[in-house]
């Protein structure tokens, strides 16, 4: 056990996210001179200072070696894994990565061969991260990746994803966030377990894979809060389901919003026989 101090807040989250918090520490990597602008200690939780780490620290270069191995586990089998430019040129300098870790005395030897640790090594090891970059527009940030562990590290760290998400979302004090999400992530359960999904694009030649959706959630600290309840959030009514692998409504949905139109996707994914839909409302 780590023994994190769970505040008054924190006390409404649902056991299975306080039970995390007991047994992972927090951390944040980012450019020293961003800090001020964050919040490290999240609803009274405090980041301790060993684990606030600067991206131009030389000494902290296993962290980074890890935290890249992170990301080739959570990406690497769909094609995304990122080089480390990429991490300090498009996160940890203009943003920062936020995340959950442990020793990794704590984690079992198959999995840190596939951190490539030694069996006695003694690093504190990232299970989870949160990677989010400020945008030009005032208040704006962009939600550029999520990883976690979970599935390779068993069943104890069940909603260490969306727990990552929302503790980030309050260390960078984000309230209004874009972020690019292909139709049949299951990361759409942790997205929209916080917040309503305003759709930007539904079909997006920009982006590496077109079948992206492009979108608009706005928190703040109740939304927050309330998404760690336990409870799922549900669509309270929608106006068509959309089929995640209908590459045709995508298109079709696209040339509405670009005439004009405006959806919003309200509610978790609904999966009924091995199919998957998102329940959308529109706008105008
Ligand atoms: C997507 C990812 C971040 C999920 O992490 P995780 O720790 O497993 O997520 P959580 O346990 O917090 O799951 C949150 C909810 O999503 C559901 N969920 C997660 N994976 C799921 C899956 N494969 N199928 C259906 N539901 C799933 C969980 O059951 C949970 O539901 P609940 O709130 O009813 O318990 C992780 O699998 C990952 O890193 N994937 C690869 C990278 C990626 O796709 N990132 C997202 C890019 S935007």
């Amino acid at each position: 056990m780590n023994g994190n101090k769970i505040g008054p807040e924190l006390s409404r989250i649902a056991p299975k996210f306080q039970a995390i918090l007991e047994r992972t520490k927090p951390y944040i990597l980012t450019f020293p001179g961003n800090l001020s602008q964050y919040n490290l200690s999240p609803w009274g939780l405090s980041i301790n200072q060993e684990h606030i780490f600067s991206c131009i620290d030389s000494r902290r270069a296993r962290f980074f070696d890890l935290l890249q191995s992170l990301d080739q586990l959570a990406f690497g089998p769909v094609g995304m894994p990122m080089d480390k430019w990429v991490f300090f040129d498009c996160g940890e300098m203009p943003g920062g990565i936020c995340g959950l870790g442990v020793q990794a005395s704590e984690l079992p030897n198959d999995v840190k061969k596939l951190y490539k640790l030694e069996k006695n090594a003694t690093d504190f090891v990232p299970i989870s991260m949160y990677i989010s970059i400020p945008m030009a527009a005032p208040g704006a940030w962009f939600g550029h990746n999520l990883s976690s562990a979970n599935t390779v590290l068993g069943g104890n760290y069940q909603g260490l994803g969306l727990l990552t998400k929302v503790l980030a979302l309050k260390v960078f004090n984000i309230k209004l966030m874009y972020g690019a999400t292909q139709w049949d992530s299951k990361s759409l359960n942790i997205h929209l377990q916080i917040s309503d999904m305003e759709m930007m694009s539904a079909y997006t030649p920009a982006h590496s894979f077109n079948k992206t959706i492009t979108y608009k959630s706005i928190y703040n600290d109740k939304i927050l809060i309330d998404s760690l309840s336990g409870k799922t959030k549900d669509s309270c009514g929608y106006d068509f389901l959309a089929d995640t692998e209908d590459e045709e409504k995508m298109i079709e949905l696209q040339k509405q919003i670009e005439q004009g139109s405006c959806f919003c996707i309200n509610g978790r994914p609904i999966y009924q026989d091995d199919k998957s839909f998102l329940p959308i409302k529109q706008l105008h």
